[in-house]
C-alpha cells in the first residue's frame, strides 16, 4: 500500500531503521527495487527526479507506481519527488500520486545560483503550506551537496569543479537546522556532511576530514525528532567498478560512502538514504558483461533481465544492512 514519508519515517525512527530511497526512470527498476523488498519483507522509498518525470512520462510514470502498489499490496510504498525545485514541480508531483515531495531550495529554480536562507526557508514553507492540505510528505535541505575534496564530484555550489564555497559553508550548520526545521514544519531535513551526487565522491576511502559524519550527530543532539536525510549516499563499490571495466567500461578509480558510515548515521536520526549511482552501475555492469561475451545478442530482454537481476541484488544488501528488512 502507498504511505506518505512522514508514516514510513516515523516508524523507522521508532524502531531505529533506515530506509533506502532508490531512484527509479523505468519499468526494470521499479520491478527489481520491489522484488528485493518483497524478498526482505522491507518498506520502501521510490523517488523520481524531474530528469526521470519527462524520460517516463508522468502518466506512464504514475501508471506504473500504480501497477507496483498493486503487485505488490502488502509493501508499504512511498513514492517520492526527488529535488523539486518549485512549488509546481512539487504541486504536480502530488496531482500525479506521490505522497511525498522534496522542495530544494539550496539552488534558486534556474539550478545554478546559490539561494539564501530566506529563500530557500520561504519556498519550502509554501510547499509544506500546501502539501500538507494534501496529506503529502514534505523533505527539505539545508547546507549544500559537494564534495569537499576539491574538483570531486556534482556540486550543488553553483560553481562547477572550481568550487568557490570553502570547506564550512558546505557542512550543514546545525543552528541554522534548528531555525530551519522551526520556521519550515518540514517531515524530514536533508543535511549536508561532505557528500555529493554520481561515482565521483572522493579520491580515496574517505576519512572524518571530507566525510563528516560529526556534522549529522551535533544536528541530531539539537533536533532529536526530525528525521535526517542522506543524499549521495552511493557506496560505489569496487567489484562494480571492476565489472564494468573488465567489460569495456571506463570508470576511474574512485570512493563512495562506505556502508558503515552510513550505519553510523542511522545510529543518529538518519532515516532516509538516497541511492541512484549504485543501482546504475550495477545494472551497467551486467549489460556491457552480456554485450561483452554475446555480441550477436540483440534482444533487449536479454540484457536487461540480468540487469534487472543485479539491481535486485543491490538492493536486496541495502535493506538488509540498513536494517529494513523485516518491517514491511
Ligand atoms: O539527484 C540525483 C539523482 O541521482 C537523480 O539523477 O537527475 O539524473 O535523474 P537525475
Ligand atoms: P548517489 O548519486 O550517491 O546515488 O545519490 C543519489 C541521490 O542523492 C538522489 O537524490
Ligand atoms: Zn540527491
Amino acid at each position: 500500500a502507498r504511505i506518505t514519508l512522514r508514516q514510513l519515517l516515523d516508524h523507522a525512527a521508532e524502531h531505529g531503521y533506515g530506509v533506502p530511497a532508490f531512484n527509479i526512470n523505468n519499468m526494470e527498476q521499479g520491478l527489481a527495487i520491489l522484488e528485493a523488498a518483497e524478498a526482505t519483507r522491507s518498506p520502501v522509498i521510490i523517488q523520481a527526479s524531474r530528469g526521470a518525470r519527462s524520460y517516463a512520462n508522468d502518466i506512464v510514470l504514475a501508471k506504473l507506481i500504480d501497477g507496483l502498489v498493486e503487485l505488490h499490496p502488502d509493501i508499504p510504498i512511498c513514492m517520492h519527488l526527488d529535488h523539486g525545485n518549485a512549488e509546481p514541480t512539487c504541486a504536480t508531483a502530488i496531482q500525479y500520486g506521490f505522497t511525498s515531495v522534496m522542495m530544494d531550495g539550496s539552488l534558486k529554480a534556474d539550478g545554478k545560483t546559490p539561494a539564501d536562507y530566506e529563500y530557500n526557508a520561504g519556498i519550502t514553507r509554501r510547499v509544506v503550506d500546501m502539501a500538507h492540505w494534501a496529506g503529502v510528505s514534505v523533505e527539505g535541505e539545508i547546507g549544500v551537496l559537494g564534495s569537499l575534496e576539491s574538483g570531486m564530484g556534482e556540486k550543488e555550489d553553483g560553481h562547477g569543479a572550481e568550487g568557490v564555497l570553502g570547506h564550512d559553508q558546505l557542512l550543514t550548520d546545525p543552528d541554522q537546522a534548528v531555525q530551519f526545521v522551526k520556521d519550515t514544519k518540514v517531515d524530514a531535513l536533508a543535511v549536508a556532511m561532505g557528500t555529493s551526487h554520481g561515482a565521483y565522491k572522493f579520491t580515496r576511502k574517505p576519512d572524518g576530514e571530507v566525510l563528516a559524519m560529526g556534522v549529522i550527530e551535533a544536528i541530531h543532539n539539537k533536533l532529536p525528532n526530525t528525521h535526517l536525510v542522506m543524499h549521495g549516499s552511493s557506496s560505489v563499490p569496487e567489484d562494480l567498478q571492476e565489472i564494468i571495466n573488465r567489460y569495456g567500461g571506463q570508470m576511474k578509480p574512485t570512493w563512495g560512502v562506505p556502508v558503515e558510515e552510513i550505519q553510523r548515521g542511522i545510529k543518529h536520526g538518519v532515516r532516509k538514504i538516497n541511492i541512484d549511482t549504485d543501482n546504475r552501475m550495477a545494472m551497467t555492469g551486467a549489460i556491457r558483461k552480456v554485450f561483452a561475451e554475446n555480441p550477436s545478442e540483440f534482444d533487449p530482454r536479454k540484457y536487461l533481465k540480468p540487469a534487472m537481476e543485479a539491481m535486485r541484488k543491490l538492493c536486496i544488501q541495502r535493506f538488509q544492512e540498513f536494517g529494513t528488512a523485516g518491517h514491511a
